[in-house]
């Protein structure tokens, strides 16, 4: 019932706003970012929505039901991408929402509840640190402390959100209260290779796991290459190595079958960052994700007690500052129900699995249920270039997630 051809059309469009020299990139809060949004907004203009930015900067595309009372439900997923990321993770599940609104309209489909199709700000972690800065205000938890985070070159997260035309001034208003919404549902490729290989066109997800993102700054002492001698010197580099070593060793012992558990420790920074000088400083980011609450409370803590010894030599200082924390996110059963009787009436066979990335679902679900549906990727690759979906499982996603909608759109509007 969905025009697959128009929505494989606005993926392929929405993807050539990218930085041209490093292909997809299309970062929050830049100029192409915002000229992705205005194309955007002409979609669900197109597709009959009414748009509002919120003070968070969240770009809220709306059509109104039959019972204006009836909360939203809401779909949706990020325009962001990582850096050199891919042409599905985030698009996939905006666009496939205006196509949902295109196939309400074309079928004179009539909703009771209203939807809303919602392009969330900055769901990859942004400039300043701060990751999902549009659900996050969405689910009340974006605090001062996160908005004067500054980025590299010093402007705060606020101001930078004030330059892109949102209003951190009014961020409480983008406040949603407690079952304030009647569902979210999010269509996402599954950024790993599970469905892939058990050929399974619709993925259900049971859970997001949670995660904790620590900023280390590791003090050592800067000075000559050349002149140094080995036991005098205090390497940052060094220290900071141990620590990413130890930390995939700590993530590969406690993964197994009783707890999902993954450690990375993907951005870093050395200075003077110079082949002829002795690192004095190295910031990094330590990020932490499980299944396991009780993983993630201990991780960092525990990596620093096994390394110390190792470190203690170098004579260097490490401090840790935890940017995020999410706990694991239950999807709603009765959204999983929804999707698997959607799914198996459609004729597509699915399999339950949990999220190892995060969503936006997770600061959502504190406004009312929420549900996700994945379909494979090319390789289970993602966040990187070569991250790809074929048309097919777009369209399934899609359909799926069309289906699902109206499904509860009946269900949820019982008395
Ligand atoms: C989002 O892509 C995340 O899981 O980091
Ligand atoms: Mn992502
Ligand atoms: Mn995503």
């Amino acid at each position: 019932m969905i025009n697959a051809d128009r929505l494989w059309r606005n993926i392929e469009t929405l993807s050539t706003f990218t930085d041209p020299a490093n292909p997809w990139t299309r970062r929050a809060f830049t100029p192409l970012h915002q000229q992705g949004r205005r194309w955007l907004e002409e979609q669900m203009e197109l597709a009959g929505l009414v748009v509002s930015m919120d003070g968070a900067g969240n770009l809220i595309g709306r059509r109104n039901g039959r019972k204006p009372n009836l909360h939203p439900l809401v779909t949706g997923s990020h325009t962001d991408t990582v850096n050199a990321g891919g042409r599905f993770d985030g698009i996939l599940g905006v666009l496939a929402g205006i196509e949902v609104a295109h196939s309400l309209n074309e079928h004179e489909l009539e909703l009771d509840h209203p939807l809303e199709v919602i392009d969330f700000m900055s769901e990859e972690p942004s400039d300043y640190g701060i990751s999902c800065v549009g659900s996050r205000a969405m689910a009340g938890k974006l605090d001062a402390v996160m908005l004067s985070s500054p980025d590299h070159t010093g402007e705060t997260l606020a101001q930078g959100l004030s330059r892109i035309g949102a209003q951190p001034s009014t961020i409480a208003s983008a406040k949603r209260a407690n079952k304030s919404t009647a569902a979210y549902l999010e269509l996402h490729i599954e950024q790993g290779p599970v469905l892939e290989q058990k050929d399974l066109p619709i993925g259900v997800v049971t859970h997001i796991v949670g995660g904790r993102r620590i900023a280390v700054t590791i003090l050592g002492t800067a000075g000559h290459s050349g002149t140094t001698p080995m036991p005098l010197r205090s390497d940052a580099l060094v220290a900071a190595s141990l620590l990413v070593a130890g930390a995939y060793r700590q993530a590969t012992r406690l993964n197994g079958s009783e707890h999902y558990v993954v450690a990375t420790v993907g951005r870093l920074l050395v200075e003077p960052n110079m082949a002829n000088a002795i690192p004095g400083k190295v910031d990094l980011v330590l990020e932490v994700r499980s299944d396991s609450n009780s993983v993630l409370d201990s991780f960092p803590e525990d990596l620093l007690s096994v390394i110390a010894a190792d470190i203690e030599p170098l004579d260097v200082q490490i401090s840790m500052k935890e940017l995020t924390r999410s706990d694991v996110t239950n999807c709603s059963s009765e959204l999983i129900q929804v999707i698997d009787a959607v799914a198996s009436e459609l004729g597509y066979g699915t399999m339950h699995l949990p999220s190892g990335a995060g969503h936006d679902g997770v600061y959502i679900s504190q406004t009312g249920p929420i549900g996700m549906i994945f379909v494979p990727c090319l390789n289970g690759r993602s966040h990187c270039p070569e991250e790809w979906a074929a048309l097919e499982a777009v369209q399934a996603g899609t359909q799926v997630l069309l289906h699902s909608l109206l499904k509860l759109d009946r269900t949820l509007s019982q008395p």
